[in-house]
């Protein structure tokens, strides 16, 4: 492990001061004046030996923050950055943190904290496995409640054990329906993931404590995070507990499906800035396109939008000539938007909340399990290409 104090070339009794402290603690620290130069060293170190490598980044000046998180998105393979600075907008931290490679400390609690995330992030790096590689995120923004969500986000999950093309990645369904949750009973499995447990200390979260949250669909490999439902008391979410979260889902899951509440919380916005696709599920009637195409808007504004975002109508009645009935209404209503349509067959449906089955495992031919395998295949194309070689834990 190395750790580098980057000074940026700028010389001052602060930043002196605040380096003593730390060498008092991290006697081996080695100053750097340009970032570039620092950044290739590590990152050569760290491919090597799989250690994490720390740049140490102090931030007094105005610095642009959006060139900082740029830099801890880029740096290299085995390099974690931490900024130390006075305060930190609670926006600005978000964003560093959910880069899953960089945090920050104040400037008062700088040796001490520095050394708490040190000995936090310092695994080994499983060797061949591409950390610089995240998982892809896939975000399924319901318009209201009982518009499918939960039941499009686990057959596109099972479409993508399915799928051929990239038969190693590893899944996990996420579901923060916290008070609504059914994906568990749909796939009749046992949630297991307590909040309570890391509420008080997110730092708590290591593997073996994410090992008991997981609830492993065994017909199909997916993995499921989900808490028991409780309709009573509010189960707590915060944006420290997402972190901790994400960073075990990151060590251990190449695709992230999530299934989101019909409310907006500070922590369902930060999954929206993170995602790589939004599905927005809803009802093809009057009404429902147009709270979608609120939605979508409400997406596409965001200060983090989406790069893809995908609108899933579901139940959809088909003519008897086939095809999907109402189509002008979606074009008037959505315009340009990419628009999949899931037919409604409720027959299948119960059919698989019954038997705990979901429809595309039991039926290739049944018109939900086409269907979302439109879905699918966009989320197949967000895959990046490396996941096929990578080493699979299954
Ligand atoms: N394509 C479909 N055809 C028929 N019924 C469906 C379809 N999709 C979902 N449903 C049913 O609609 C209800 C609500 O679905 P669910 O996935 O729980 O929605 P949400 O997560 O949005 O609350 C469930 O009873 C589900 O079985
Ligand atoms: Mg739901």
């Amino acid at each position: 492990m190395q750790v580098y104090f980057f000074t940026a070339g700028i010389e001052s009794s602060e930043l002196n001061e605040l380096e003593a402290r730390i060498r008092s603690r991290l006697p081996n620290m080695q100053k750097v004046a340009k970032l570039d130069e620092g950044v290739a060293r590590v990152g050569q170190g760290g491919s090597v030996n799989h250690e994490q490598n720390y740049i140490l980044s102090p931030m007094f000046g105005a610095q642009s923050f959006d060139r900082i998180i740029n830099l801890a998105e880029q740096a290299n393979l085995g390099v974690f950055s931490i900024f130390i600075s006075r305060e930190i907008s609670a926006s600005d931290y978000k964003r560093l943190v959910r880069t899953g490679r960089a945090d920050w400390v104040s400037l008062q609690d700088a040796p001490q904290e520095i050394l708490d995330i040190i000995s936090r992030t310092s695994r080994p790096i499983e060797p061949g496995r591409d950390q610089s590689v995240r998982p892809v995120i896939v975000a399924f923004v319901p318009s209201s409640g009982g518009v499918g969500n939960a039941t499009l986000a686990i057959e596109s999950a099972m479409q993508m054990t399915l799928s051929k093309k990239t038969p190693s990645r590893r899944i996990c369904l996420l579901d923060l329906d916290l008070q609504g949750s059914h994906v568990c009973d749909y796939l009749d499995i046992e949630p297991r993931l307590q909040m309570q447990d890391i509420i008080e200390n997110p730092d708590r979260l290591d593997t073996q404590l994410f090992d008991l949250f997981v609830s492993r669909h065994a017909t199909s490999g997916v993995d499921v995070l989900a808490t028991p439902r409780n309709r009573g008391a509010a189960v707590e979410m915060n944006m420290a507990v997402l972190d901790a979260l994400f960073r075990m889902i990151s060590l251990r899951y190449d695709l992230v499906l999530v299934d989101l509440p019909p409310m907006c919380f500070d922590w369902t916005d930060q999954i929206i800035s993170v995602c790589d696709l939004a599905v927005v599920t809803g009802f093809n009637h009057v009404p429902g396109l147009r709270r979608i195409a609120e939605i979508v808007q409400e997406l596409k504004n965001a200060e983090r939008s989406p790069p893809q975002i995908v609108v899933a109508l579901n139940r959809c009645e088909s003519r008897l000539a086939g095809g999907i009935a109402r189509r002008r209404h979606v074009k008037t209503a959505l315009g340009d938007q990419t628009v999949v349509y899931i037919r409604d067959d409720p027959a299948a449906v119960n059919h698989s909340l019954n038997t705990g089955i979901p429809i595309s495992l039991t039926s290739h031919s049944n018109k939900v399990a086409k269907d979302v395998r439109a879905l699918a295949s966009v989320v197949s194309g967000l895959m990046p290409a490396a996941t096929a070689n990578r080493m699979s834990a299954h």
